[in-house]
């Protein structure tokens, strides 16, 4: 509405201009006419002429006239459709969304939509969407001032999540665009580095630190008592010990983070597996007086896996069984074949109706590959009679150096690397993993991956 009476208004002041120019020529030359300066013909002439440059300063000055940047006059001059917007934003990849100059959101592409929770909401207004004030606030400057270049705000969209917002207004557009990248996974991911360097340093420096004291003591205060020589150097063999598995276990995890891209090739039977990795841990479960009973399915387990990887998990699994649960019980583990990853995690990670679960690792399609989520898998279910897993620790257990407060406080000893390893062949083997647990009555780890394709030899 606005729009059109600005317009004409301007078109009057054309006219008007227009007319008062044209009677200002005419009365010069009438002048001149009438004080004989010049004859009548000579006068209609220039006053011909006249009317023709003042008639090109009326075309002109319309061809000319610049848009009033901000206001709706200069809306309507805008090009309509995709040039009036500055990118259709449906087409980006990333979540974009508009907004025009009274705040208002007037469009999105889907990804915008979900997080920005719009359901289908017509023309919000930004500010009843957004809450980040640093945000609102560059918005508002975008509106005051266009700019071709977007500005860049960070918003903390909670406590573990961070986006960058790129607010663009071309200069004469009447909206602006505002993109959004997520810098959760970025920040997470460095935070992991830091938190990992920290825990390694600090893993390796305990051991260090007691074989430096026992060393300064045999040379000092004991020198001259041999006897107690013996017992420092249990200790410090137990130190050193523990000192190199945790340098294996820190390679052996760089070893499968950097091989986690190439996909295993070879063709390998559970049962193989099974079958080693359980005759590897039948004398740490006969030292503490428990019974490992392997149920090894009768139908071969084809996968196409790494053996010495699968080896770890099962090791992996079965030692922390045999680790966390007082001496005595029994260590279950069974195995089978599923015709999905989804039965197969439902077959060994949901035995428990009174259980507390949470699935650890997600099987993920991969694209290309004949062996999906709808594909035939195989699982693995190691069991404890042991004290059971509080709920918090559930989404952590993986996590490179977590322990539960239970194991960080009490004698058992271990670093915290070996789910984290377990979780990382899984990942490459494109399969899944869980954890059922019941206080007090035990812990059940359930991991699955996709079966080999059938073939006469397995
Ligand atoms: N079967 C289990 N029962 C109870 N708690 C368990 C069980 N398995 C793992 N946990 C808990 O999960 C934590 C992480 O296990 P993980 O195997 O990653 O590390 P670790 O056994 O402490 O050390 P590492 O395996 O590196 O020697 C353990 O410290 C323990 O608190
Ligand atoms: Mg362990």
């Amino acid at each position: 509405m606005h729009g059109r009476k600005d317009a004409r208004r301007k078109s009057s002041r054309r006219i008007r201009d227009f007319v008062m120019l044209q009677g200002c020529f005419a009365a010069v030359f009438l002048l001149l006419m009438v004080t004989g300066s010049i004859g009548i013909v000579e006068a209609i002439a220039a006053m011909l002429a006249a009317g023709a440059v003042s008639a090109a300063y009326y075309v002109g000055s319309s061809a000319v006239s610049p848009p009033d940047v901000g206001s709706e006059m200069a809306v309507a001059s805008l090009p309509a459709g995709p040039a009036a917007s500055v990118v259709p934003v449906k087409a980006l990849p990333l979540p974009a969304f508009e907004i025009d100059l009274d705040q208002r959101i007037i469009a999105y592409n889907a990804a915008a939509e979900d997080i920005l929770r719009l359901d289908g909401r017509i023309k919000p207004r930004a500010s009843t969407v957004i809450r980040s004030p640093a945000l609102l606030s560059a918005i508002d400057e975008a509106i005051q001032v266009p700019a071709e270049t977007p500005a860049t705000v960070e918003v903390d969209a909670g406590p573990d999540e961070t986006w960058r917002a790129y607010v663009t207004r071309p200069v004469r557009a009447d909206r602006i665009l505002i993109v959004l990248e997520d810098l959760t996974p970025l920040r997470r991911a460095a935070r992991s580095r830091s938190d990992f360097i920290a825990n390694a340093s600090h893993e390796l420096r305990t051991p260090l630190t007691a074989l430096s004291g026992f060393i300064e003591t045999m040379r000092g205060p004991a020198r001259d008592d041999p006897e107690s020589w013996g017992r420092f150097l249990d200790i410090m063999a137990i130190e050193a010990e523990r000192m190199s598995r945790l340098i294996a276990d820190l390679l052996s995890l760089s070893r499968i983070e950097s091989s986690e891209q190439v996909a295993p090739r070879d063709r390998v039977n559970l049962r193989d597996v099974l079958k080693a990795g359980a005759s590897a841990l039948e004398g740490f479960a006969e030292k503490k007086d428990m019974r490992l009973d392997v149920s090894i399915p009768e139908d071969a387990c084809p996968v196409i896996g790494s053996y010495d990887e699968l080896i770890q998990v099962v090791e992996n699994l079965v030692s922390n069984a045999i680790k966390y649960s007082p001496p005595g019980g029994t260590v279950r583990v069974s195995a089978g074949r599923a015709p999905s990853a989804q039965d197969a995690r439902t077959r060994s990670g949901q035995a428990w109706p009174d259980g507390e679960r949470m699935t650890l690792l997600q099987t993920v399609a991969r694209v290309g590959v004949g062996v999906g989520i709808g594909d035939a898998a195989v699982w693995v279910r190691v069991e404890d009679e042991g004290p059971g897993i509080e709920r918090e620790h559930l989404p952590r257990l993986g996590e490179r150096f977590y322990r539960t407060d239970q194991s960080r406080g009490g004698k058992i000893t271990g670093t915290g690397l070996g789910l984290a390893i377990v979780k990382h062949i899984m990942a490459h083997h494109r399969g899944g993993m869980a954890v059922e647990t019941r206080m007090g009555k035990g812990t059940a780890f359930a991991v699955w991956l996709p079966a080999a394709p059938a073939k006469a030899d397995a």
